[in-house]
């Protein structure tokens, strides 16, 4: 890593914000002034796309390089060990450790590097440094320039175009109607990178790097990157600065991608068909899509909110685990039903494993449970928490069999959803593709997450809070797959499809009818069983779901719409939205008076406290009445004024 450059550019980001709040730049003519719509925009990129080439040095390649090293390494620090490699490989050139270096489940380090040049990052010349488990040098890839970098440092003076210009060439080139006439450039603290500010037509305000791009004949451009995000193109485009208008090469973070999948709502295999589904992704709460993460592009079942991967041998081993990599993210795969070997069709069950927890991440972000409450993202972005941690989904986990796992871990480190095949039907069937499942699961890590804080994981492990734990999870799903056209006398029934079994895997069914679902808080009296208390938990969850869908009414959106103060305006996503904002509000183990409490209170902080009777009736049904207390036992009052 270089510092030399830092006092300079310092001294320089100063001067150039002076001259040009000094010297506005005054329009150079057309620009783009439409309306967006909320549609995708079709960018354009295929005349600018990057052309970069790698070179992959495998294990057993022979390479000298890497024999000479493997005997001399062993043993040493994998991130030392890689350095010393690249040193005495690429001698001749200068680099940066990306900050983005891990030791895979199967022990191999990955350690990542950028080639620099008189402090800046060539952009397009990457290496990569894989470590064995011994310490020995394993293999490595490389884009690193070969020809002459030049011998003075453009920093010394300055003679390249300002940041503003290239905007301006990338919107025109490009087509994005982002209009820079009157914008400045503000330096963001981070080395040589410039905001602009002022501009229209932009998501967000774009942000230029000055950067070193290399050409595809050999040589080396001094570049301005320019960052834009434009509704659903999220583009970092490369304009040389010693010919303003010349775009060297563009990428869109935002690939398209279809999916055949259960699409979001059908509850399990048995009441839907598979379809195929574009760019299902929601912009807000996943920016990038689903297969980028840090300037990585990814073309499988891996991105910012997760990897899903199989897990025949149960080995955890996310890193080298199979996950198919169709062409153009096309995860078009078949799946009949009456495959015996679940094996077989490994790309539908881990394509649909992907896809439900990317549609539920999205979701629960717009409910609250963002990157600041400590939600399951590699890349926190600016948006506060902690990243570093998709989930790890492991599809067909041979850990077990009957049954699902989830595994939370604090803010910032990779929690773990394992899926297993269900053995007690004919043939096995995959409780992947089912989405009471996987939300059930998935559950569990938002409920672990909000409660007492993401860093601490340990909030629900007595009897009532693990109970809720377990009932938060079948109340989400039952709200998410509950049918737009039911009504309070439709049942849900979690599981039925993985035992093929019409009753499912819970005693009752959740009913809003006592006959059909007689649960009430005295029953924790009779059993501590954690899923037996999370049932009870869920009924009350499901009778104040269907109290809120009668007030408010109900929506067959997959996604909520918000009033202007942010509250859902139906039923079904209020429901769901008092039911999170409450985890993050209860203490640390929380008992059924608390967890109540706290959506009564969820819903004074969010409306004002216009449900509070619609919500206590639901517990108060239930036997969780405004005299309940700690001594479990029935109580069916209403707190006064309700
Ligand atoms: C398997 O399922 C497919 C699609 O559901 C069906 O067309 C086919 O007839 C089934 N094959 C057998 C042997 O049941
Ligand atoms: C999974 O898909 C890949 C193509 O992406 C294909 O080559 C492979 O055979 C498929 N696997 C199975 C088990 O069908
Ligand atoms: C993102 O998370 C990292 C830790 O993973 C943390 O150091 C950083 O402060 C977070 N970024 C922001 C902007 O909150
Ligand atoms: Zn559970």
């Amino acid at each position: 890593m270089k510092m030399a450059f830092s006092l300079a550019t310092k001294a320089f980001a100063a001067l150039f914000i002076g001259q040009t709040i000094a010297h506005p730049l005054v329009s150079t003519g057309q620009h783009d002034h439409r309306v967006q719509s909320l549609q995708r925009r079709q960018v354009d990129i295929s005349k600018f796309r990057l052309t970069t080439t790698a070179n992959y040095v495998n294990a057993d390649s022979g390479d000298s390089a890497l024999k000479l090293f493997r005997s001399l390494s062993a043993g040493n620090d994998y991130l030392e060990t890689a350095k010393a490699f690249v040193a005495k490989t690429f001698k001749h050139a200068d680099f940066r450790v990306a900050d983005d270096s891990y030791v895979g489940a199967n022990g191999i380090g990955h350690v990542y590097f950028k080639q620099t040049a008189h402090g800046l990052d060539i952009d397009n010349a990457d290496l990569n440094v894989n470590i064995a488990k011994d310490g020995s040098v394993f293999s490595y890839g490389d884009s690193v320039f070969q020809g002459a970098i030049p011998a003075a440092s453009p920093l010394q003076r300055r003679e390249f175009s300002d940041p503003v210009p290239a905007l301006k060439a990338v919107s025109d080139a490009l087509e994005l109607g982002i209009s820079a006439d009157g914008a400045s450039a503000e330096a963001t603290g981070a080395h040589e990178e410039y905001k602009i500010t002022g501009t229209t037509g932009a998501d967000s305000d774009p942000i230029t790097t000055l950067v070193y791009f290399q050409k595809p004949d050999g040589t080396l451009a001094l570049s301005w990157r320019v960052q834009t995000d434009v509704i659903t193109n999220y583009l970092v485009t490369y304009t040389d600065t010693s010919s303003p208008k010349s775009i060297l090469g563009a990428m869109d973070y935002v690939a398209d991608a279809t999916y055949e999948v259960y699409k979001w709502g059908v509850h399990d295999p048995s009441v839907g068909e598979r379809t195929l589904e574009k760019d299902p992704w929601d912009t807000t709460a996943s920016p990038n899509g689903w297969h980028s993460s840090k300037g990585t592009e990814y073309d499988t079942t891996m991105g910012n909110n997760g990897y899903a991967q199989e897990d025949w041998d149960a080995d955890d081993d996310y890193a080298s685990a199979y996950r198919p990599h169709p062409a153009d993210l096309e995860f078009d795969y078949p799946y009949t039903g009456n495959e015996t070997n679940p094996h077989n069709y490994i790309n539908a069950t881990v394509t649909q494993l992907f896809y439900t927890a990317n549609m539920y991440h999205d979701l629960l972000y717009l409910l609250g449970f963002n990157e600041a409450a400590g939600n399951f993202e590699d890349d926190n972005g600016s948006n506060g928490g902690k990243g570093g941690d998709p989930i790890i989904l492991d599809a067909q986990d041979a850990s077990g069999t009957n049954n699902a796992n989830f595994r939370t871990l604090p803010d910032g480190q990779k929690s773990r959803m394992q899926m297993f095949l269900f053995t007690v039907t004919t043939p096995d069937r995959d409780g992947a593709l089912s989405a009471d499942v996987v939300i059930h699961e998935y559950t569990h890590g938002v409920s672990n997450r909000l409660t007492g804080g993401p860093a601490n994981v340990g909030c629900l492990n007595t009897a009532q809070a693990g109970g809720m734990g377990e009932g938060w999870g079948d109340f989400m799903g039952a709200a998410i797959l509950t049918p737009a056209d039911a009504t309070r006398d439709t049942d849900f029934i979690e599981g039925a499809w993985v035992i093929n079994d019409a009753k499912g895997i819970r005693d009752y069914p959740y009913s809003t009818d006592m006959t059909r679902n007689p649960h009430t808080y005295a029953d924790l009296k009779a059993s501590t069983e954690v899923h037996d208390v999370g049932e009870t938990w869920a009924t009350m969850l499901y009778d104040l779901l269907w109290n809120l869908i009668d007030k408010h009414g109900n929506t067959a959106d997959i996604r909520p719409t918000f009033d202007e103060s942010g509250v859902p305006v139906d039923g079904r996503f209020l429901a769901m939205k008092l039911v999170i904002d409450a985890m993050a509000l209860q203490p640390c183990s929380p008992t059924f008076l608390q967890a109540r409490d706290a959506i009564v209170d969820a819903d004074t902080a969010l409306t004002g406290g216009e449900n509070k009777c619609e919500i206590w009736e639901a517990f108060a049904k239930r036997g969780l009445g405004s005299s309940a207390t700690s001594t479990v036992a029935n109580k069916f009052d209403l707190p006064e004024g309700c």
